[in-house]
């Protein structure tokens, strides 16, 4: 399968990153939303993107201008669809639209195109289910911030191809990527074993095991993560955090039951970084957080 031309839909968090990673690789690049501030916003993060990749020596000024030059914009899925051979969405982590994404791709995508979704969690098989090319869907699962994470954690559903893994897989590491393929399982590999690690610190801060902070600081300094549990999700959000956890414990059992203390956090409003405070505080400007 020959792929040429990308389409990502969604322009938020991840679907500019994806643009971002595609151009750079060389691929014609349609950048779609249903809101036509969200691709301008995208197209403003992809320049700003490159001038940060330019000053720490990833980038060249020639990359970005050929790279710019190769991506397009669109607000409507199923005139831009037509002529592409990978289709990314990255819209909300909702059933319900990324079944309609799929709905439309099927009737207006050409024969042969890939349809690759980038849920954390969700089933690809169901969203396969819905077209009459289960064969050619997938999961191409990137990571925030698309441009500087190395890994691509490919999905396979029931009815995936061969050929489709490979031609994903091709595209992952045209874009810089490192790659894994697991089959479809709640939470894939990564979503949940960091969903274990995240809960069972949670559990420790109820216990009064140790402070947020040292169990942090245990975590960088001791095992070498890079971001302590509670630093990382104050940054994906306690809600979304629980949501997986939730899904986790229906699909996979008891073991994933959400921590009390994670779910007090939520119902205080306690999201993370994007309400003011996590489990740290991120009121006071230039204040460092604290628990
Ligand atoms: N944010 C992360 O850290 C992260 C990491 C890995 C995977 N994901 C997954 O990526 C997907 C997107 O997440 P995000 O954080 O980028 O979301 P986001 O809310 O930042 O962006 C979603 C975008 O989709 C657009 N959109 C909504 N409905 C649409 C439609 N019908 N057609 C076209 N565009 C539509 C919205 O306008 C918005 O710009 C989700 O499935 C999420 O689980 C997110």
């Amino acid at each position: 399968m020959g792929i040429e031309t990308v389409l990502v839909i969604g322009a938020g968090t991840m679907g500019r990153g994806i643009a971002y990673c595609s151009a750079l690789a060389g691929y014609k690049t349609i950048l779609e939303d249903v809101s036509q501030p969200m691709v301008e916003q995208g197209l403003d993060y992809i320049r700003r993107a490159f001038d940060e990749g330019i000053a720490r020596g990833k980038a060249t000024e020639e990359q970005k201008q050929q790279s710019i030059a190769r991506i397009s914009t669109s607000n409507a899925i199923q005139d831009a669809c037509r002529g592409a051979d990978l289709i990314i969405e990255a819209v909300p982590e909702e059933m319900e639209t990324k079944l309609e994404i799929f709905t439309i791709l099927d009737k207006f995508a050409k024969p042969g195109a890939i349809f690759a979704s980038n849920t954390s969690s969700l089933s690809i098989t169901e969203m396969a289910a819905i077209t009459f090319r289960p064969e050619y869907c997938i999961g191409m699962h990137f990571f925030n911030p698309v441009q500087k994470m190395k890994l691509l954690e490919i999905v396979c559903g029931l009815e995936t191809s061969e050929a489709t893994v490979a031609a994903c897989a091709g595209a992952g590491r045209n874009m810089g990527k490192d790659v894994v393929v697991v089959r479809e399982s709640p939470g894939f590999v990564t979503s949940r074993i960091n969903a274990m690690i995240g809960n069972e610190a949670f559990f420790m801060l109820q216990e009064g095991v140790a402070s947020a902070a040292d169990i942090d600081k245990a975590l960088k300094l001791g095992l070498n993560h890079p971001m302590g549990p509670f630093e990382l999700v104050d940054l994906v959000g306690l809600d979304v955090r629980l949501s997986i956890l939730q899904h986790l414990h229906r699909t996979l059992g008891e073991k994933y039951r959400p921590c009390p203390l994670l779910e007090q956090y939520v119902k205080a409003g306690r999201l993370g970084r994007k309400s003011g405070r996590g489990v740290y505080d991120y009121k006071e400007a230039g204040a460092k957080p604290k628990s």
